[in-house]
């Protein structure tokens, strides 16, 4: 490939993600017939996150280490034990809601050892929501 094509195939690309973003943010609000309507996407004014995109940062980031590849966690390093996100019913409890996700993925919970990806830098706020969206998908509907 020659690198003009190439330029061209990466113009294409950033093309389609700003469609993209864009079909998303004209969405949001609306009545979307592909996406369930995210009642726990609370306080956040960013853009509902992308778990595919989510999935590439949890598995850089080594989170599995922790909340196990499949999410089932229970993994116990000093303090509380790492949560099981299969568990529709404790995911549907407002008290583990997406602003409570994203305060502890970008504070941390050290006495937990939950690391402040945040707060370090290792994860920017819009991956932050990718990521939480990611963590949605162990206790969806199948
Ligand atoms: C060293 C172990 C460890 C690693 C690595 C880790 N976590 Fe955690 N995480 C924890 C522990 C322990 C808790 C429970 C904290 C508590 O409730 O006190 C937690 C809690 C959480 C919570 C709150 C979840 C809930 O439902 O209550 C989220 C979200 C989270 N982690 C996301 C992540 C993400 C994303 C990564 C990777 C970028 C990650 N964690 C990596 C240990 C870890």
């Amino acid at each position: 490939m020659t690198s003009r094509r190439r330029l061209q195939g990466a113009a294409a690309v950033l093309i389609s993600i700003a469609l993209f973003s864009g079909a998303r943010a004209l969405g949001s609000g609306a009545a979307d017939s592909t996406h369930a309507p995210d009642t726990t996407h609370t306080k956040s004014t960013l853009p509902v996150g992308d778990p595919a995109i989510g999935k590439k940062f949890f598995l850089k980031l080594n989170c599995a280490l922790c909340h196990k590849a499949d999410g089932t966690g229970g993994v116990r390093l000093t303090g509380n034990p790492t949560p099981n996100w299969r568990d529709a019913k404790r995911m549907a409890d407002p008290k583990y809601n997406n602003d409570y996700l994203r305060d502890c993925i970008t504070n941390g919970k050290s006495k937990s050892g939950m690391v402040a990806w945040g707060k370090t830098g290792q994860l920017k706020p819009t991956e932050i929501e990718h990521v939480i969206a990611y963590i949605r998908t162990f206790s969806a509907k199948k």
